[in-house]
């Protein structure tokens, strides 16, 4: 079922033409990260340059509601313009509203960001992944952790607005008091936190389009009482979508880590991921393995089940530094559930091993650099 609709869906984005190129949508490799599920729901990236007609998201729009099986309200098209970080058009085009749009919103568009200074936050690290469910939330929990073991004032800031799932990993479920109009961030196992999860009913429908989760991001930035850190460590949702536009618009974002598990799909997602941050002058500064193969010490069993040698590929491509390969770890995934990342669950796991010798590692790295790194010219 979810193959033919993906298959109509791509159908239905085919039979358009983007006159400026003479080919179709899909051809001109307009339409990125589709991801369409059994049950109708269809998200997209649309990469809609200065030069294209903007009237082709509203065609877009229109064909892919029109397919069989999509429910209209769960069609989520984030536009990207290819050529830099200002947004291209989230405005509806003239006159159609947007599909889902439930906030007083309508047409808000924001202007183009000015990335604005932060120093209190320290560095702020962006770890991102060009699939979902690779790890990233894993890292960024742990990394943080394992930061303030070192004795470091640590943020984290869960920008996973569709799937916040920070607050689950953290096992804190409280709303944050807001005191003085700022909101005060959560604590747990020494890392200062703020997620969506803890603003929202857990159950609310996470779609959200690109002015809101703009406004989210920001307010997270500004309106939350972070205090002095060192670093701040953000964990985005896959892709280049709305939530890593808005990111790098309302912040100097030092440097992106960028998580894949050894696959070769995974790795070309995440590659088209740390392209988007090199072109809005975001230093990657490492890769990340996550889920490699391990081989158990008792039994001499290798468990392999993501391929391997994904994230050396990934990172020879980009010239970074490969910062770690953090291996499948039975009952990782059952401790996260519980709130306990692996690194204070079990720190002589082999995984928590790993992701303590990457954070020494970036520690080593930004060590050499000074606090926020200016914004290079592109
Ligand atoms: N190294 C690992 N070994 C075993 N399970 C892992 C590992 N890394 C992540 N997981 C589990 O895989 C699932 C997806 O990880 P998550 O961090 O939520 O990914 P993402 O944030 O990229 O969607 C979670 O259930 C998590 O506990
Ligand atoms: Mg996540």
């Amino acid at each position: 079922m979810a193959e033919s609709l993906t298959a109509r869906v791509t159908a239905a984005l085919a039979g358009l033409r983007n006159p400026r190129l003479e080919t179709d949508l899909i051809s001109a490799g307009m339409v990125r990260e589709l991801v369409v599920t059994d049950d109708g729901k269809v998200s997209f990236t649309f990469l809609l340059s200065r030069d294209d007609p903007a009237t082709l998201v509203r065609e877009a729009r229109a064909a892919v509601r029109a397919v069989e099986g999509v429910s209209p309200q769960e069609l989520r098209i984030s536009v990207v313009d290819p050529s830099g970080p200002a947004p291209a058009s989230h405005a509806p085009p003239q006159g159609a509203p947007p599909a889902g749009q439930t906030h007083g919103q309508a047409g808000m568009v924001p202007p183009p960001q000015q990335p604005v200074d932060y120093p209190n936050l320290g560095c702020i690290i962006a770890v991102s992944s060009g699939k979902g469910g690779v790890g990233k939330s894993t890292v960024s929990a742990n990394l943080a952790v394992a930061l303030a073991a070192r004795g470091k004032r640590v943020g984290l800031m869960d920008a996973d607005v569709y799937g916040p799932n920070i607050p689950r990993m953290f096992g804190v479920f409280e709303k944050p008091p807001v005191d003085n109009q700022k909101i005060q961030p959560l604590f747990a196992h020494g890392v200062k936190l703020m997620s969506l999860g803890f603003l929202i009913d857990r159950d609310a429908p996470a779609i959200w389009r690109g002015p809101i989760i703009m406004k989210i991001v920001q307010q997270f930035l500004r309106d939350v009482a972070w205090g002095e850190l060192d670093y701040f460590i953000v964990d985005l949702p896959p892709g280049t979508g709305d939530a890593q536009l808005s990111l790098v618009q309302s912040c100097h974002v030092a440097s992106a880590v960028i998580v894949t598990t050894p696959q070769e799909v995974a790795v070309g997602d995440a590659l088209r991921g740390a392209k988007m941050f090199e072109k809005v002058n975001v230093p990657v500064t490492g890769v990340i393995e996550n889920m490699s193969p391990w081989t158990d010490p008792a039994t001499g069993q290798r468990f392999e089940m993501f391929g391997s040698g994904g994230g050396r590929r990934l990172a020879e491509e980009l010239r970074v530094p490969l910062l770690g390969s953090v291996p499948l770890q039975p009952g990782l995934a059952d401790l996260a559930d519980r709130g306990k990342p692996i690194l204070v669950a079990n720190p002589g796991s082999p995984a928590a091993t790993e992701l303590n010798a990457i954070a020494e590692r970036l520690l080593g790295l930004f060590a050499a650099r000074p606090k926020v790194l200016p914004v290079l010219q592109g």
